[in-house]
């Protein structure tokens, strides 16, 4: 069962939420009745993962030490920290988790994303993949905000990132199951036009090898990158909460 990794990405500076961001970190300000990051830590746990690194970074890093300790608000014994600097995009976050992932699969969340969703089974079929990628896809009236996986009949043969007229509208949600060969990919991403290393470019490297599998999620899902966004993810919580 703990055979995988998970990361949790909640470094960047979350300017697109200023000034809500601007004395604190995007991953601690309230999502309902809890802290953002309290949702990606209950996904892994939900789905089996106990070892677990948060990936922070900016001003306000050691706020997560005191808020979160050892994690015993989530049954774990022990939380694993490690700090980005500036916010050189998603991928350079994840590449920063090498010594922690050493060799084993993993699980990488980002620090924004609520899954109404219990990512077991998921998970399981990633368990049993003999190697490569999966990602989990859930269909948006908004793709132009995502990375969007076009597919070819049950494929995918492309994933566009933010594309202006979107193809599809299956966007690629914040949870990326890797092998231990995504640290590798990282080596090779050239920064982006928007000085980024990219995630989507991690996944279509995968792509391009044939090893990319996916799901598409039933339950709701969404980011809390913007204004709106984060009004959803208030909304999907208090609903979850009282379920
Ligand atoms: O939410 C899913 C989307 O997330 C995907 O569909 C996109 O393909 C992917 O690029 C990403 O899009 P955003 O542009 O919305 O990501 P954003 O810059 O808002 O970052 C999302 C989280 O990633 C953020 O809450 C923390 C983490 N992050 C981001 C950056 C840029 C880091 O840990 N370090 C970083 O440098």
């Amino acid at each position: 069962m703990n055979d995988l990794k998970g990361i949790i990405l909640a470094g960047g500076l979350g300017k697109r939420l200023g000034p809500l961001t601007k004395i604190t970190n995007k991953h601690l300000l309230p999502v309902y009745d809890r802290p953002m990051i309290y949702y990606p830590i209950e996904t892994l746990v939900k789905a089996g993962i106990r070892d677990i690194l948060i990936v922070t970074g900016g001003q306000h890093a050691g706020e997560f030490l005191r808020l979160l300790g050892n994690g015993q608000a989530f049954g774990l014994q022990h939380i694993n920290y490690t700090y980005q600097e500036g916010e050189g995009g998603i991928a350079e976050a994840l590449g920063l988790a090498r010594h922690f992932a050493h060799g084993k699969k993993s699980a990488v969340i980002l620090g924004d994303n609520i899954f109404e969703d219990d990512l077991k089974e998921s998970v399981g079929r990633f368990r049993n993949q003999k190697k490569g990628a999966r990602v989990l896809l859930k269909k948006v009236p908004d793709p132009q905000r995502f990375g969007v996986a076009n597919l070819n009949g049950k494929k995918i043969f492309e994933i566009e990132e933010k594309p202006k007229r979107p193809k599809s509208d299956l966007a690629v949600t914040g949870v990326y199951l890797y092998d231990e060969r995504v640290f590798e990919i990282i080596d090779t991403l050239k920064p982006s036009a928007r000085g980024e290393l990219e995630i989507t470019d991690v996944n279509n490297a995968y792509l391009r090898k044939g090893e990319l599998e996916y799901d598409i999620l039933n339950g709701a899902w969404t980011d809390c990158g913007t204004f709106d966004s984060l009004l959803r993810a208030n909304t999907l919580a208090a609903k979850r909460a009282k379920k």
